[in-house]
């Protein structure tokens, strides 16, 4: 039995006069009335003030990692607050110019661009391209010659062979990974010393990517201690350490926050000997995101097997968050009317799609009073969630609200049955 631990919670999260949960000033069941279940909720003071505190903790740069949640109005809001935006595809970068980016806002990764997104973005000149292969560079080459362009910034990419401890297919650092260019072989030496000699690509800097969700600073210290001699030996001016700072999702995980993340890499390069004017940045994602959000669903029915488990099945699933599914990822659950109730009894949390695999919570813990009909709330959903919910089963995809100061803005609209056949002939 236990409660759910408050820091799973946004920041604005606050428990009313009729002892429900609130955010943004706004009751989670008056936003389930209004919009329905399932619905993503995201408190927008949350999500500025984790954007602020990246900004301040990377002040020579930090772009918001948009691959972990991207709509127009999450991109304003990390705008406005000074993140650039990482994209990685052309699709992401679409949105955040539809959100009012400026390109040299944007800086543009991926392991296989095609040669139309690389020739949009040196058209509209993003701050950066991330290169990634021998193949991409050549390609580069090949577009800004014919088209005439000014050398395009940008940076290399880095694998630098640390193996951050996070699950197989979110470590990205380590050496046998399909990103970048490998330190240990000398690649990267020879992907540098390509671009140093090119007239097409100017070299602004390295970047790497060590892995996702990782707790603690370790790991990306040592990062920077085997990118720094490499960065200082063919005269970049940034070192990027990418993303990767993790959050908790369960009781009694910790992770180490923006700032300490932003110190201690900081700490590190200026140990490695780093000069003062290479800018040492950071392209976080989750934990701008993840805490900020919240997933309602709806209790639709309770089946007791006797001697085995309970199965509490809610009105979404792998559809909206395919994590569980993916990765065996943990989360709690909470009931908004009674948010901090003790959580005496233990069933299996599950959607609505046709697979027993499609879990929320293997064993959920929730208060014994729970009823079919109940709104019931999964947080820390706001990363890696909305961004990869489908529309399996032909379940529309639910809309995402964005809430403060009481006021409640539906950034994205629930998907309707006609918005599923909208583009079949
Ligand atoms: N930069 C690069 C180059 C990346 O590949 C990623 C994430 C990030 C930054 C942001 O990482 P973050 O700060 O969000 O950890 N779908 C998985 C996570 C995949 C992460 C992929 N790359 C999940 O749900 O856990």
């Amino acid at each position: 039995m236990t409660v759910l631990p408050r820091s799973l919670l946004p920041q604005t999260a606050a428990v009313g006069p009729d002892g429900s949960l609130s955010v943004g000033g706004v009751r989670l069941l008056d936003i389930a009335a209004e919009v329905g279940t399932p619905a993503f909720v995201y408190d927008r003071a949350h999500v500025r003030a984790r954007c602020e505190e990246a900004v301040a903790a990377f002040p020579r740069g930090v772009a918001y990692a948009s691959k972990a949640f991207l709509c127009k109005e999450m991109a304003r809001v990390a705008i406005a607050a000074g993140m650039r935006i990482d994209v990685a595809t052309g699709g992401e970068m679409f949105v955040a110019l539809s959100a009012g980016a400026a390109p040299e806002q944007l800086f543009f990764h991926g392991n296989n661009k095609s040669t139309a997104e690389l020739t949009e973005a040196v058209r509209l000149g993003v701050g950066g391209i991330v290169l990634d292969s021998f193949d991409e560079i050549d390609r580069l080459e090949g577009i800004v010659r014919s088209g005439g362009h000014a050398p395009v910034p940008c940076l290399i990419r880095i694998t630098p062979g640390i193996e951050a401890h996070t699950h197989e297919y979110i470590m990205t650092g380590q050496d046998d990974s399909k990103f970048g260019f490998r330190m240990a072989s000398g690649t990267a030496q020879e992907a540098a010393d390509r671009v140093r000699a090119s007239a097409a690509i100017e070299l602004l800097g390295v970047h790497a990517h060590i892995g996702s969700l990782i707790f603690d600073t370790v790991a990306f210290e040592k990062e920077v201690e085997v990118l720094a001699p490499f960065v200082v030996a063919n005269e970049a001016r940034e070192l990027c350490v990418g993303g990767g700072l993790g959050v908790p999702y369960v009781t009694g995980e910790e992770a180490s926050s923006l700032t300490e993340w932003g110190a201690a890499v900081q700490a590190a390069a200026r140990r490695c000997g780093l000069p003062d004017d290479v800018a040492v940045t950071a392209e976080p994602g989750r934990a701008i995101a993840a805490t900020a959000g919240i997933t309602l669903y709806t209790v639709g029915t309770i089946k007791e097997v006797p001697g085995i488990r309970t199965y509490l099945s809610v009105d979404g699933g792998m559809s909206d968050n395919p994590r569980p599914v993916l990765y065996g990822s943990g989360y709690e659950a909470f009931l908004p009317r009674d948010p901090f109730a003790d959580r005496r009894r233990v069933v299996t949390m599950v959607g609505k799609h046709c697979e027993s695999g499609d879990f929320v919570i293997k064993d959920a813990e929730v208060p014994g009073d729970v009823v079919v009909g109940d709104v019931i709330a999964t947080p820390v959903t706001g990363a890696y969630g909305y961004t990869m919910a489908s529309n399996y089963n032909r379940v529309p995809r639910p809309p995402v609200v964005f809430v403060e100061d009481g006021d409640i803005q539906v950034a994205v609209r629930r998907e309707t049955y006609e918005d599923l056949v909208r583009l079949d002939s």
